[in-house]
This record gives structure tokens, sequence and C-alpha cells, in this order.
């Protein structure tokens, strides 16, 4: 089975808040990427709003279960939000760390601090009691403590780590050698899975910086959101997606 393709379209809504209008429109967007063969749409509502809002999350969760495909809610910790995922009841949660003034998720939770495990682990507490057969991501960086960590909270509350890949996305595009990326991958991968947790992967990657990702058959899901959204500009977003899936089901056949 290839991996799975969560595509976010987050920035669908930055256009749309941008002017205010009320296009583009996100419900096209989504079911254009589920027909396209996208296996999930994540959203990501943000403390500020400043592009998923509250009205979004119940239309895409209509359109992700008319076409039996997943929804993946990426949100901090936030007692607000939590109450949005509580309502609208996501298939998977993906819990994030928030600065309000950062122009995009710099970098993976902190689980090393006391107290901010501490309001994580309460967090998947009250979601998972609240919605049945809900799935949690953590979006972490690929280090042995913070897997260390993500681990000591354990299977049943965590069903899985997103491994920041914004980083190494940077360097490939700059041509710089990431092999020291590609082994701390494998090795975080080895390291979740052998604990039953389940190994994803998003940030900042391109249809360029992925194929090597995918080649080695590292992640099992991956969430790509900005540039999917920037190369429907030239090539539309059906395309796009398309083109992508087939990379990552080219490289099952290898
Ligand atoms: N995964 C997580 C946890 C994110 O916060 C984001 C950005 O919202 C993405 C994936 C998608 O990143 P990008 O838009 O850079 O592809």
């Amino acid at each position: 089975m290839s991996a799975r393709l969560g595509v976010n379209i987050d920035h669908v809504a930055t256009l749309r808040e941008a002017r205010g209008e009320s296009y583009p429109s996100l419900e096209n967007a989504a079911e254009i990427c589920l027909n396209s063969g996208a296996d999930q749409i994540t959203i990501h509502l943000r403390e500020d709003r400043r592009h998923i809002q509250d009205k979004d999350v119940p239309i895409i969760r209509r359109v992700t279960k008319e076409k039996g495909k997943l929804m993946n809610l990426e949100m901090g910790c936030d007692p607000g939000i939590i109450e949005v995922a509580l309502m609208h009841k996501p298939d998977w949660v993906c819990l994030v760390p928030e600065k309000r003034e950062e122009q995009t998720t710099e970098g993976g939770l902190n689980l090393i601090d006391a107290s901010h495990f501490q309001k994580i682990k309460e967090s998947c507490i009250r979601l998972k009691d609240s919605i049945p057969n809900l799935k949690i991501s953590l979006f972490v960086e690929s280090d042995l403590p913070t897997l260390e960590k993500v681990c000591e909270l354990g299977v049943g509350l965590v069903d899985a780590v997103e491994i920041h890949t914004g980083d190494y996305a940077i360097q490939y595009i700059a041509q710089n050698n990431v092999d020291s990326f590609l082994k701390e991958f494998e090795r975080a991968k080895k390291f979740v899975e052998e604990r039953g947790i389940a190994c994803h992967a998003g940030h900042g990657l391109t249809n360029e910086s992925v194929a090597p990702l995918i080649k080695k058959g590292l992640f099992e899901e991956y969430n790509i959101g900005h540039w999917i959204i920037s190369e429907s500009v030239f090539l539309g977003l059906e395309k796009v997606v398309r083109n992508l899936k087939e990379l990552f089901e080219g490289n099952e056949r290898l």
C-alpha cells in the first residue's frame, strides 16, 4: 500500500480571508483533492483564525465523510479549539505548538518541559475520552529525547507522531546534503514503530523534497499544503494532487 497523502487546504482559506470574500470554496477544494486521490483533508484551526474558520470545520467533516476519507484537524491545546474538535469529531487530531506571531508552525511540540508535557497529556485525555475512535498524532522533532517522551504518553493516548520535515525540506531545496536528516528520520521511525506508534511527516514538503522520503518508504502519511496550493495556481488542484499521488504509488511499485 502506498503512503497516505493528506492535503492541507489552509491556504485556500488564506486566499478567501485575504479579501473577506466567500471564494475560493473550501468545500470544492476538499472535493477536488479527494476525487483526485488524496486520502485525507488536513486543516489547521489556528487561535488567530487567520485562515480556517470555525464554520469550515463541519463542512470539511461532511465532505470527508461523504467521500469515505479521513479528516485531520491540526490544533494547539487551546480549550476553545478543543471544544470545536469535540463538536465535529475529526478522525485524527494532530496536536501542534502554537505561537500567534509565527508565520507557520515553526517546530515540534516541547514535550521535555514538564508543564507542556502535562498540558499535552491532559488535552489527549480530554479528546480521547470524548471522541470515539479518535486517533491522535503529535507534531514533533525527530530527536530521541522527544520521542522517548512521546512513548511515555504511550500507545492508547498517542497513535502517531508527525515528524517535522520543515528544516529537511529547506536544506533539500537549497541542494545541501540531507543524509543526516534521512538517517535521523529512519532512526525515529524505527524507534516509535517498535513501540507501537505510527510515523507520519509534514511541513514544508514539495514534490521534489518528498520523493526521497517516499522512495525510502519512511513515513506512513504525509501532510502537504503550501506547495500543493501554490502549484495549483499554475496546474490546477486536480492535476497537482493526481501527480503527487502517482508519485506516491509509483514508488510503491519500485
Ligand atoms: N503538518 C503540520 C503539523 C502543519 O502545522 C502544517 C502546516 O499547517 C503542515 C503539515 C503542512 O505544511 P505545509 O503547508 O508547509 O506543507
